[in-house]
């Protein structure tokens, strides 16, 4: 079996500092690009993957739709240059998750949910007009940073313009385990946050608006 991956260890060009998150499947890291002195993230997957070849279908796909999206909302991919096993290294995204920020803060103001909302639909927009479809939208999966900037990470599901035959499967034995709970929970979670937005759909306009106008 492959060895863990440590904080402390080197990782290629990378010197891996602290752990950030860790899923069924993988962990992620922040660690410092060695040869150009940047903060990036590193997605490594457990070793017990390493005989699952759907786990790694799907990781090669969430790398490879990922190297194609250059947009200031979406995670930067960045290129595998000769690893040494399998991780995926990303630009490091300041800020926190959007559940983060609800789970403290049931009802965003106005203004706030308006900024955080016309980001995400900008970079859906871009995703969508190339061909991508996130498939997995909810706020765990979007960084707000302190500006309200967001950017969306996570298309571990993703479904590109040429979807592989083993999308489906692999989505459907591999995906979260309780993705039918975290979608409920998801819309709960958005009607919380933004439903106050439809109920005032004219000062929603106005608060648009004025973000546009201040172009935040
Ligand atoms: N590029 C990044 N920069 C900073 N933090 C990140 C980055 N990518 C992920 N994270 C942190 O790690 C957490 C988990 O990331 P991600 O959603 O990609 O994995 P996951 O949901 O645990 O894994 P998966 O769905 O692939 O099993 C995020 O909520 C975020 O806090
Ligand atoms: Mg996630």
């Amino acid at each position: 079996m492959i060895a863990p991956v440590n904080p402390g260890d080197r990782l290629d060009r990378f010197r891996v500092q602290s752990l950030v998150a860790r899923s069924g499947m993988a962990s992620i890291f922040r660690a410092l690009d060695l040869s150009n002195g940047n903060t990036v993230a590193i997605k490594v997957p457990h070793p017990e993957m390493e005989c699952d070849p759907l786990f790694y279908d799907r990781f090669h796909r969430e790398a490879e739709i990922g190297r194609k999206l250059d947009h200031p909302g979406v995670v930067k991919i960045l290129p595998d240059e000769d690893q040494s096993r399998v991780y995926m290294a990303m630009e490091w995204v300041e800020g926190r998750p959007l559940r983060e920020i609800l789970d403290g803060q049931k009802t965003l103001p106005m203004d706030r949910a308006v900024r955080i909302a016309l980001g995400i639909c900008d970079a859906l927009g871009y995703i969508h007009a190339h061909g991508v479809v996130h498939r997995d939208l909810k706020p765990d999966n979007i960084m707000v940073d302190a500006e309200d900037r967001i950017k969306l990470i996570d298309f571990g599901i993703a479904r590109g313009r040429r979807p592989s035959p083993n999308v489906r499967q692999v989505h459907q034995g591999y995906g979260h385990p309780g993705l039918r709970l975290a979608r409920a929970g998801e819309k709960q979670a958005w009607r919380r946050a933004f439903g106050h937005l439809r109920r005032r759909r004219h000062s929603l306009r106005n608060a648009g608006r004025r973000v546009a106008v201040s172009g935040a």
